[in-house]
């Protein structure tokens, strides 16, 4: 393909961005449950992300917020944040547990429904991070790999499947049932990636993890069309999501804190995505476009990840 018919369809996929948006978006669901009786269920709430967005819902008056997360104190530390945002008719709730194990979230789920005879919102934000190119998570040497390097990738995989697909599956399993019978517009919010869907180097199992859920809820959406499911993809937002990575690894691209997305604008696009009835949600908006120039011109993509994750392949 010449450069001029590349630029050509690069400059067609982004004319045509704000129309795919607007297909994008869920027109079935005109009508949104009023606020005040709205109750909500985020999963991974103990920090970042989720944190926020129970922060914003406290603060719009919501029905009822319920936030769960395995740190039993950063989860107590939620619901007093909250309590002090709140209004007078928010009830805010902190519920311990592990979203990728059953009976947690069974206990959740019955919790919920003596509470608050149900949920109509269940976001789900609680992730794990992997940093490191697969070959250094085997320990891998020039020309070699050996068992307990290849049984090292297989643990460090599952722990990441458990917090980025099993969680997630566990967690729709357990809570569709109940959204569909109590609510009569019930939500369901996914925080994904951006690396689901655009390569990327030193994100081999972070990215295929991610997209592994991506897919099952955007499958589910088909089955459950009374649902209304939302999929945002971030890039890099501020915080410490990469700390606690699986494989141990360190970040390489530049600090989150200076360059990356604004958690309060991630919650706030999410919150809004869910009200309009947004099925997926690029952020920035443009790596919709980003996205289509992977399958248009992936050598380009790849050098620009390549740039950003300061990758460069061993020889
Ligand atoms: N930060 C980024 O640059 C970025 C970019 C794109 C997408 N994302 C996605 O955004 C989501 C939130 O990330 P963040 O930046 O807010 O990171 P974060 O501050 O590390 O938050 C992750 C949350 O997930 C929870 N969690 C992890 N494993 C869990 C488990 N097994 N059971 C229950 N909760 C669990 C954590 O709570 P406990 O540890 O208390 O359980 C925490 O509340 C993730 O899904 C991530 O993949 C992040």
């Amino acid at each position: 393909m010449s450069p001029s018919s590349l630029r050509t369809y690069f400059l067609v996929a982004l004319a045509l961005a704000p129309i795919l948006t607007l297909l994008r978006r869920r027109t079935r669901r005109s009508f949104k449950l009023p606020r005040k009786n709205e109750r909500i269920l985020i999963v991974g709430a103990s920090s970042g992300i989720g944190r926020t967005l129970a922060h914003q819902y406290a603060e719009l008056g919501v029905k009822g917020v319920c936030v769960v997360g395995r740190r039993a104190e950063n989860i107590a530390d939620v619901v007093t944040e909250c309590n002090s945002r709140k209004g007078p008719n928010t009830e805010i709730i902190g519920i311990t547990g592990d979203f990728a194990e059953a009976a947690d979230m069974v206990k959740i789920r019955t919790q919920l429904e003596s509470l608050w005879g149900g949920i109509d919102t269940m976001i789900v934000a609680a992730g794990v991070s992997a940093l490191l190119p697969l070959m250094e998570v085997a320990g891998a040497q020039p020309g070699n790999v050996g068992t307990d390097g290849i049984q090292h990738v297989v643990d460090v995989a599952a722990l990441a499947t458990r917090g980025n697909y099993v969680g997630p599956l566990v967690t729709a399993v357990t809570f569709i049932p109940l959204l569909q019978t109590s609510s009569p517009h019930p939500s369901i919010l996914l925080v994904n990636s951006l690396a689901a869907v655009i390569p990327a180097p030193t994100r081999t199992i972070y990215a295929s993890t991610k997209a592994a859920s991506l897919l099952l809820y955007q499958a589910l959406a088909i089955e459950h069309p009374v649902i209304a499911f939302t999929h945002v993809l971030p890039s890099t937002v501020e915080g410490d999501f990469r700390a606690s990575a699986v494989d141990g690894g360190k970040a390489r691209e530049a600090d989150p804190n200076k360059t990356g997305l604004k958690r309060g604008a991630v919650a706030r696009r999410c919150i809004s995505a869910i009200e309009r009835g947004e099925k997926n949600v690029f952020m920035p908006w443009t790596m919709g476009p980003g996205h289509l120039l992977y399958w248009i011109w992936p050598a380009f993509v790849e050098w620009r990840a390549s740039a950003k994750y300061k990758f460069t392949p061993p020889r």
